[in-house]
């Protein structure tokens, strides 16, 4: 086309697309290209700004690397992640919510009633529940990735301090298809804001806090793979997550359970002598 216009120009895009292309790949390409043509007409974007996003991209990907994903936190505080978690998730099972950039493949198993609080202060965790299908009955065989922050609010992988796995275990459920670990109470943090993101976050005035969280990763033979966390319903950030990760069936209570109550046949058995932390929390998974 010649005599492009800025009225033609999306039209122009949709024609130079060649006639053997992938029909998925056309549609969201051609979709893709009509909403950010709409945008800059929208917001009749000037020279100035479009440069200011263009190097916000190029320092966003300066900053990735294989241990830090800064693309992937940008999708997270503008809500994309988790919008595309809730146009593919079913309403039958646990809802998913965002991987985020933390997770590392390779977690050390950790047998039923397994520690995941080691040598590290805080108030005891007991944490458990069942893996259960849409009938309720219970899977046997799943496994649960599990994984959170150490009480500095810092993954393993943002702190030197911290063994690899530490604060990562991998269990697998047995014929009643229940789970069990003891961990420290997650706490609140913030999503790192060293980079652009942090800037944007910054420039909207908006905080980079997220909501105290248990992430998992349930897979099991012939269901859907979940992707979830759940946050007490305490939490001060519940209704403020910086990556809109809550929903309302991930919401977990904690139970004050009294000092000499702690059950028997878990790893910290007769160690946990003073009170701590309870919560029952199922996970429903769905037939692929
Ligand atoms: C997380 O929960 O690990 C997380 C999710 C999104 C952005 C940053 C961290
Ligand atoms: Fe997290």
């Amino acid at each position: 086309m010649r005599d492009v216009t800025k009225d033609n120009l999306t039209d122009a895009f949709k024609s130079y697309m060649g006639p053997d292309v992938n029909p998925r790949l056309r549609e969201v390409m051609c979709s893709l290209v009509t909403h950010l043509h709409a945008f800059a007409k929208d917001v009749n974007l000037t020279h100035a700004e479009w440069e200011q996003g263009i190097s916000f991209l190029e320092r966003t990907g300066d900053i990735s690397d294989a241990e830090r994903h800064e693309f992937v936190l940008l999708s997270d505080v503008l809500g994309l992640s988790s919008l595309v978690d809730m146009l593919n998730s079913r309403p039958e099972g646990t809802s998913s919510s965002v991987l985020g950039p933390f997770h590392i493949s390779g977690s050390p198993p950790l047998a039923y009633g397994g520690d995941l609080k080691g040598h590290f202060g805080g108030p005891v965790l007991l944490s458990q529940g069942l893996v259960k299908n849409t009938d309720g009955n219970p899977i046997e065989g799943a496994t649960l990735d599990i994984w959170q922050t150490a009480p500095n609010g810092l993954y393993s992988s943002q702190d030197p301090e911290q063994e690899t796995y530490s604060f990562h275990g991998l269990q697998t459920t047995g014929a009643d298809g229940r789970y069990a670990f003891t961990t420290v109470k997650p706490v609140e943090y913030t999503v790192p804001t060293d980079g652009p993101v942090g800037d944007i976050l910054n420039a909207c005035g908006r905080h980079p806090w997220r909501p105290s969280h248990l992430h998992f990763i349930v897979k099991a033979d012939g269901y859907r793979t979940l992707v979830t966390e759940v946050f007490p319903e305490d939490d001060p950030y519940l209704d403020r997550d910086t990556v809109f990760g809550v929903r309302e069936d991930l919401i977990m209570r904690y139970q004050n359970m009294p000092a000499g109550s702690f059950p028997d046949g878990l790893v910290l058995s007769g160690s946990v002598t003073e009170e701590y932390l309870k919560v029952d929390f199922d996970l429903t998974l769905v037939k692929e």
